[in-house]
């Protein structure tokens, strides 16, 4: 076992284009001691059952908004942690937090705690497209956030959601580059989705809202104006500042030498320091365990078999995993990640004969959408713009 997610699901209020599982609620009505007893009934129910002593090399306060919480209550779970598991000693412990849910005295307590890392949603620093995704920050209060928290954290990520209804390639690359200036070592670039029962969705679908733009046009802009900042793309989303001109190297290579990416990103092993060790163990297909509301966990059995829980309210869902849903969970955690892919040793030989894996890897290969180092699959940069269609391709009989 590698990680623990901690999933806090209430918001101050709803965004219009989130469909997490997440709720608004006021944090004055909340009892927190009673759903503080609730999560460690469960990390000690968990622990117990499958991993009392194991190593943990992250804890991931997620949500939802967990900045919202008293810091007594991080204290509390994470000294739980420590007493059930072998918490590593420089384990990365991060907190998603809000703008308007955060502020210099209260990051101070939550570091006292153990956090060491702090994820900011500021998803925009224009106010009129932080209007229409339904936050309730402004541009000015997020940016003052992200410098007053860097004064605080060494290890700060911001989000940025791109592609926006009625956004223009222009507009996001300036806003793109005003945002890497900020002092930060990391961040998240999510291409909108417009999903399913959201407000946003309801806009674009009565013609109030634009549809956004469906070319790979923005992912191509980000993927350049990141390097030219110096961050490197580790995973599609997913970008780490990186020093000595590494990093700007890896991506050159990305661009100009496919064959050679591999090798490059092997230079990332270990990772710098800043790389999200947290989302990597999710990439490597490594086990987590997840509590709260809604939370989900991969746990691997002694007898090899694994299961996927989901929290509910008061219970879990436990279902076992058959070999085809491992192998394509698989594909779709590893691909999506440049320093991770996939290695086909994980994979069971029938399986492979079953999804046709050596011919279909053939023809990837010749396609220049993909390298192998030794049994190791990886997305070269054409291949990460067809992503999707690439993991429909191998997971099942899509066509490429
Ligand atoms: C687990 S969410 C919550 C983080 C935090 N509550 C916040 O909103 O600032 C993590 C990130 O997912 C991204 N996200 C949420 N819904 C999205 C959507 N529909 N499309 C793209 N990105 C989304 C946002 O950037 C968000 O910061
Ligand atoms: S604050 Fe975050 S989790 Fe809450 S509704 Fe907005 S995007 Fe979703």
């Amino acid at each position: 076992m590698s990680s623990i997610y901690i999933h806090w699901p209430f918001c101050i209020s709803k965004c219009n284009y989130c469909n997490f599982n997440s709720v608004p609620c006021a944090g004055n009505k909340m009892d927190f001691r009673e759903w503080l007893n609730l999560y460690r009934r469960t990390l000690l129910a968990f622990g117990n059952r499958y991993y009392r002593g194991d190593l943990v090399t992250s804890v991931y306060f997620g949500g939802g908004t967990p900045s919202l919480l008293p810091s007594s209550f991080v204290n509390n779970l994470l000294d739980e942690i420590q007493k059930l598991f072998n918490l590593s000693e420089n384990a990365e412990i991060t907190l998603e937090a809000n703008p308007d849910a955060i502020n210099p005295s209260k990051a101070k307590e939550f570091k006292k705690s153990g956090i060491n890392r702090l994820s900011i949603g500021v998803q925009s620093i224009i106010d009129s497209d932080l209007m229409m995704l339904g936050r309730t920050h402004g541009s000015h209060s997020a940016k003052e956030c992200v410098f007053e928290m860097a004064q605080i954290f060494n290890n700060i990520s911001i989000d940025l959601i791109y592609n926006r209804p009625g956004q223009k390639v222009e507009d996001w690359e300036e806003e793109l580059i005003e945002v890497l200036s900020f002092p930060i070592d990391h961040i998240s670039l999510y291409e909108l989705i417009i999903e399913d029962r959201t407000p946003m969705k309801t806009m674009i679908d009565n013609g109030i809202l634009p549809a956004p733009d469906n070319s790979s046009e923005f992912f191509e802009r980000t993927l350049e104006i990141t390097q030219n900042a110096g961050f490197t793309m580790y995973e599609v989303s997913n970008f780490v500042r990186t020093t000595l001109g590494e990093g700007a190297k890896i991506l050159d290579n990305f661009y100009v030498s496919r064959h050679e990416i591999h090798k490059n990103y092997l230079k990332f092993s270990p990772p710098p320091s800043k790389v999200s060790q947290h989302n990597l163990s999710y990439w490597q297909y490594l086990d987590y365990f997840g509590i709260g509301p809604g939370a989900h966990s991969r746990v691997t059995l002694q007898n090899g078999k694994k299961l996927a829980i989901m929290q509910t309210k008061n219970n879990f869902e436990i279902e076992y995993l058959s070999r085809e849903d491992k192998f394509k969970e698989r594909l779709l955690m590893g691909l999506r990640s440049n320093i991770c892919g996939v290695n086909l040793f994980d994979i069971d030989d029938d399986i492979k004969l079953r999804f046709n894996i050596k011919n279909k890897l053939e023809k990837l290969l010749k396609n220049e959408y993909i390298v192998m180092y030794g049994d190791r699959v990886v997305l070269t940069y054409t291949g990460i713009l067809r992503l999707n269609l690439i993991i429909r391709y191998l997971a099942d009989s899509g066509v490429i």
